[in-house]
C-alpha cells in the first residue's frame, strides 16, 4: 500500500468570484503522480495552495503531515517546484550564482549554496554551462536550471507545473527523462502537472484528472487503463455498414472510430465477429485487441464542451 504524501479537505480557492477549486478532498499516493486536465482546470491554483503562494478560501491540507496553514515553512522545506511561468531569473546572473542564490533562499549556508547550486546543475546537464549568464540560455535550458533549482534543497517532493511547455521534441525527452529519473534514482516523489497526455503516460504511474476545479477522477494509471475495459479493432473491406448493424442487433456493442470499427469484448466475441462476418458478406481484413489508453479515458471522462472550453 502507497503511503500518501499530500492529503487535502475541503480545499477551495476562489479569486474573487472565479473559483480556482472548490471542495478538493484527495488523498495523493507517493511515487509518479500526474495532475491532468485542460487548461484553466485548476491546477496550478492547486499547487499555488499548498505551496502557501496563495491562501485558501476554505479547507486545508497536510504536505507530509505539515498543515499549510500553520506549517507552511516545513511544507516550503521538502516540496522543490518548478513553476509554469518565471519572471524570476536575472539575465546577467550566472546560473550557478542564480542557482546558489535560491539555496540561499532557502536557508542553506553559502559554502553549502554553492555545492549544491554546482550538484544541482551538474544533475540537469548544465555543468559546462553553469557559468553562463542566463540571459543567453535557451528555453530548454531555462527549464532546468529551474529544475535544478527546484532541487537545490534536497526537497522530498518535486512539484513540475507544465515543464515541457514550449520545448521542442528533444528537450521534452530530455526533461521528462531527467524528472523520471529523479524518482527512479533519487528517491524522489514527483508530481507533474500537464495538459498532455503523452507525458503524463510517460511519466506517471497514478493521474488525478482536474475539471473545472474539481477532481473528476483518480486513480492507478494501470487501473483505469485495464486490459478488461478494452475493445477489439476491426477493418473491413466490404458491407461494413451491414456488418456493424449486424454487431450492435446481436449484442456485441460496436461504433465506428476511423477506418475501424471497434467493439466492446466479452466472451467468445471474436468467434461471433467472424460468423457475422460470413453472414453479412463482409471481408475483415484486421483484427486485433486494443488496449484501452489514458486518452480514452480522459475522453470518456469529459464532454465535448469540456475539451473545448
Ligand atoms: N490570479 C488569478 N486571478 C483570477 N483568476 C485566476 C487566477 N489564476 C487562475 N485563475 C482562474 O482559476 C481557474 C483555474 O486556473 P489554473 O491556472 O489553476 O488552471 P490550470 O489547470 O493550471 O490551467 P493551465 O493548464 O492553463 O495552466 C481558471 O478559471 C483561471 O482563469
Ligand atoms: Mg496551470
Amino acid at each position: 500500500m502507497q503511503s500518501e504524501i499530500i492529503v487535502t479537505d475541503s480545499l477551495t480557492k476562489f479569486y474573487g468570484k472565479i473559483k480556482g477549486i472548490e471542495d478538493i478532498s484527495v488523498e495523493i499516493p507517493s511515487g509518479n503522480v500526474a495532475f491532468l486536465g485542460p487548461n484553466g482546470a485548476g491546477k496550478t491554483t492547486l499547487i499555488r495552495t499548498l505551496l502557501g503562494i496563495i491562501h485558501p478560501t476554505k479547507g486545508t491540507a497536510r504536505v507530509l503531515g505539515y498543515d499549510i496553514r500553520k506549517e507552511i515553512n516545513q511544507v516550503r522545506d521538502r516540496i522543490g517546484y518548478v513553476p509554469e511561468f518565471d519572471t524570476s531569473f536575472i539575465p546577467d546572473m550566472t546560473a550557478m550564482k542564480f542557482v546558489a542564490f535560491c539555496a540561499r533562499m532557502n536557508g542553506l549556508s553559502v559554502s553549502e549554496s554553492k555545492q549544491r547550486a554546482s550538484d544541482s546543475l551538474y544533475y540537469v546537464g548544465l555543468d559546462e554551462e553553469r557559468y553562463r549568464k542566463l540571459g543567453t540560455f535557451s528555453l530548454g535550458m531555462k527549464q532546468k536550471v529551474k529544475l535544478a533549482t527546484a532541487l537545490v534543497h534536497d526537497p522530498e517532493i518535486i512539484i513540475c507545473d507544465e515543464p515541457t511547455n514550449g520545448l521542442d521534441p528533444t528537450g521534452r525527452v530530455q526533461m521528462l527523462s531527467l524528472i523520471r529519473s529523479l524518482q527512479k534514482n533519487e528517491g524522489k516523489d514527483i508530481i507533474l502537472s500537464s495538459h498532455l497526455l503523452r507525458d503524463v503516460e510517460q511519466i506517471a504511474d497514478y493521474t488525478l484528472v482536474f475539471s473545472k476545479g474539481e477532481i473528476r477522477a483518480q486513480g492507478n494509471i494501470k487501473e483505469l487503463t485495464a486490459e478488461k475495459r478494452s475493445s477489439i479493432s476491426i477493418k473491413v473491406r466490404s458491407n461494413q455498414e451491414k456488418f456493424l448493424q449486424r454487431l450492435n442487433d446481436k449484442g456485441i456493442e460496436s461504433w465506428i472510430d476511423g477506418i475501424y470499427i471497434e467493439s466492446q469484448i466479452s466472451h467468445d466475441v471474436e468467434k461471433e465477429i467472424f460468423k457475422i462476418a460470413n453472414e453479412t458478406n463482409a471481408d475483415i481484413r484486421y483484427l486485433g485487441n486494443r488496449s484501452r489508453t489514458l486518452e480514452d479515458v480522459f475522453i470518456n471522462l469529459f464532454s465535448k464542451e469540456d475539451l473545448i472550453e
